[in-house]
Order: structure tokens, then C-alpha cells, then sequence
């Protein structure tokens, strides 16, 4: 099923089609539509209570939509058997909100319990893959502490090395940032990049930290108020003139999103009738690039999608807090791969 390019596997698209749903009479979303680009990092923000979360339980196949397809490798897993269901799930890790951990297994055993439950691999082969991913999430040394004795942002790499030991070829990830402080944040993102560049797997990321919307992924969607207001490439969204994305990218006060999540329509018209003046777009950062100069598979270079729509990025875009201007650096460390001494 995994997609193989020589003997590399690449992670697989997903295309969301017309997706609609509701609990009794409440719609939660309506007609969303998305495709997530085999290898891909995407996020998804929105205000919460849009819906996020239950975004993510469907695409997984925990919920069951009103309407709407799930197209992965030609299978529609809205809309499959159960037996198909299962077959598809198969190809998803989750890190859920709270790393969801089970509390009186340490983590070696919370590491290797999908393992054990999906796979009939004996414990020296066991010991093997959860060493492995242990050690990828930074966590060699911590193996036999309990989820309780150990910090927040230890748990989530935790959750993260549990949903990878069935090598999943798409990674939901339901807010893997939030109670983390922003440098824990910051050592999280680089890891979520360089677990991308090294497994090369489709990935969607929730979250509310702006900054990791902005220098992070590929795609940024932004859902609102039960609807996926637009998806695209960083570029396009970070450059967007619609005001609900550009309020929510830029995390200002003034705009259509209020306290109350959303404003009523009065009040709406009201701010519509004096104009929303989006100010000035702030320079658009660089993405996170994967540690140790490597370049992901599915890296577009900075300005792609600038130049190819015409628009020119304000001053002081891509540049990095080292002073490097990415429009530069970029070609450079391309280059420096193709002699093989980067
Ligand atoms: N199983 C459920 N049954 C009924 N309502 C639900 C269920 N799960 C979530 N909801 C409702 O769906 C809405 C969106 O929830 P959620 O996806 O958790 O939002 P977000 O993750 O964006 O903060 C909320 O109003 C929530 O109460
Ligand atoms: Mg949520």
C-alpha cells in the first residue's frame, strides 16, 4: 500500500472531498474540501470549538461524516466496509491533545503497546522498533519513568514515539504544542520537521501557536465558523488579504473573529461599514528547515509560490535571527548538496 519511489517510501495523499459533520443539529463543519500532498507538513488552525479535533477523529475514521470522501490510495474511508476501515487506520499515527499515555505503564510499555496489540512481532523485535523511535524523539535514557513523573513536553514525545512504531504513513497531530512553553514549543517543531525529513510520512498538525502556523509546514487551512474559510501554501495564506486569515495569522485584535469566537452580526456589519483595514503585511519568516542541512523530500523552495502568483513579499522576508536571507541561503545549500558537501 505505501507508495515506493526506488526504495524509498513516501508518505500518501489524502484528498478530503465535500466533508460535512454534525451531532444532532448542530453542524460543526460543512463541505470541506482539502488535499493534504503525500509527504507534506499541513496545519490546521482555527478558533476553538470550530471543530478541530473532531476534524481529525473523522479523518481517522473515529467519527463518521454526514457527507462528503476521504480518498487515500483509492479508497474511500468515509465511506468503506469496517473490515477496509481497519485496513486504512492502519496507515495513521495519532498524537493526541494530551499524548493520551496510559498512566501505569512506563514508557517503554506505552511505546510498544501498539506493537503488541496490532503485530505479532516477538519482544527482541519489539525492543527494537521502540528503541529506535525512543531514541528519535529524544528520549533514550527516560524509557522506564512513568507518564506521571516526567514533564509535559517529555510525555508529548512520548505520544509522538508511540504513534510511530507502526510506521504510519500519515501523522495527525491534535495541538502537540499546547501547555508547552514557547522554547519547548520551539524544540518540538524542530523535531516534528526533522521526523518529517526523516520519514517522509504526510503530516497534519493542530495547533493554536501562530508562530508554529507560520514557519512550520507546507499548507496552512484555517477553519471558521463551519467552514474551511481556505488551504493553501504557507506563502499564499501568509500573504492572504482575507481578513479572517489575515487576523488569525497575524493574531490581531481587530478583525471578524471576536472573544466570543464570533461576533454577532450586528456588530459585523457594523465593523464591515467602517472597512477592515488589515494594516500592513509583517515580513513572511522563513520555514523551519531540518536540522543538520538537510533538505526534505518535499521542500518547495522560499518564494515559490510569491513569484509564481506575482506577489512581492514585504521587506525582511525569509529572513532568519541570524541575518540570512533564505531567497539566498536556499540555493546555496541545494547547491552545496548537489557537490555532496553540505
Ligand atoms: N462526540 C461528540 N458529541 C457531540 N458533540 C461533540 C462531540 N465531539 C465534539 N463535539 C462538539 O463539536 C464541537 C467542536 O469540538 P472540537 O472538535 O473539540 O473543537 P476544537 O478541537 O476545534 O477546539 C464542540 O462544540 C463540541 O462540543
Ligand atoms: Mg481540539
Amino acid at each position: 500500500m505505501p507508495s515506493v519511489i526506488g526504495q524509498v517510501t513516501v508518505g500518501v495523499e489524502v484528498m478530503v472531498d465535500g466533508l460535512t459533520k454534525s451531532f444532532g443539529r448542530q453542524v460543526i463543519w460543512e463541505d470541506v474540501s482539502l488535499t493534504l500532498p503525500a509527504g507534506e507538513i499541513s496545519v490546521l488552525l482555527g478558533p476553538s470549538g470550530t471543530g478541530k479535533s473532531v476534524f481529525l477523529k473523522t479523518m481517522v475514521g473515529l467519527l463518521r461524516p454526514d457527507r462528503g470522501h476521504i480518498w487515500i490510495d483509492g479508497f474511500d474511508l468515509a465511506n468503506c466496509a469496517e473490515a477496509k476501515l481497519y485496513e486504512l487506520r492502519r496507515l495513521f499515527g495519532v498524537l493526541f491533545q494530551d499524548g493520551a499515555l496510559f498512566g501505569s505503564l512506563n514508557l517503554y510499555d506505552n511505546i510498544a503497546f501498539p506493537l503488541r496489540e496490532h503485530t505479532r512481532k516477538n519482544e527482541a523485535q519489539v525492543r527494537q522498533i521502540v528503541m529506535e523511535k525512543v531514541e528519535l524523539v529524544g528520549l533514550l535514557g527516560a524509557e522506564t519513568k512513568l507518564p506521571g513523573e516526567i514533564s509535559g513536553g517529555m510525555r508529548k514525545r512520548a505520544g509522538l514515539a508511540r504513534a510511530l512504531v507502526l510506521d504510519p504513513e500519515i501523522i495527525l497531530f491534535d495541538e502537540p504544542d499546547s501547555g508547552l512553553d514557547p522554547v519547548r514549543t520551539a524544540i518540538l517543531n524542530q523535531l516534528i520537521v526533522d521526523i518529517n525529513a526523516e520519514i517522509e510520512a504526510t503530516f497534519l498538525i493542530v495547533t493554536h501557536d501562530i508562530n508554529t502556523a507560520r514557519t512550520v509546514p507546507d499548507n496552512i487551512g484555517l477553519m471558521f465558523r463551519r467552514e474551511l474559510v481556505m488551504f493553501g501554501s504557507r506563502e499564499m495564506l501568509l500573504s492572504s488579504d482575507e481578513p479572517v486569515v489575515r487576523q488569525f495569522l497575524n493574531a490581531r485584535k481587530h478583525g471578524p473573529i471576536g472573544m466570543s469566537e464570533e461576533k454577532d452580526l450586528s456588530e459585523l456589519e457594523a465593523e464591515a461599514q467602517m472597512g477592515h483595514d488589515p494594516g500592513p503585511l509583517p515580513p513572511i519568516p522563513p520555514q523551519l528547515m531540518p536540522s543538520g542541512n538537510k533538505i526534505r523530500r518535499t521542500q518547495r523552495p522560499p518564494g515559490t509560490w510569491l513569484a509564481a502568483n506575482g506577489v512581492i513579499p514585504p521587506q525582511g522576508s525569509f529572513v532568519d535571527e541570524r541575518g540570512r536571507n533564505w531567497l539566498d541561503e536556499y540555493p546555496r545549500l541545494i547547491n552545496a548538496h548537489m557537490h555532496g558537501i553540505a
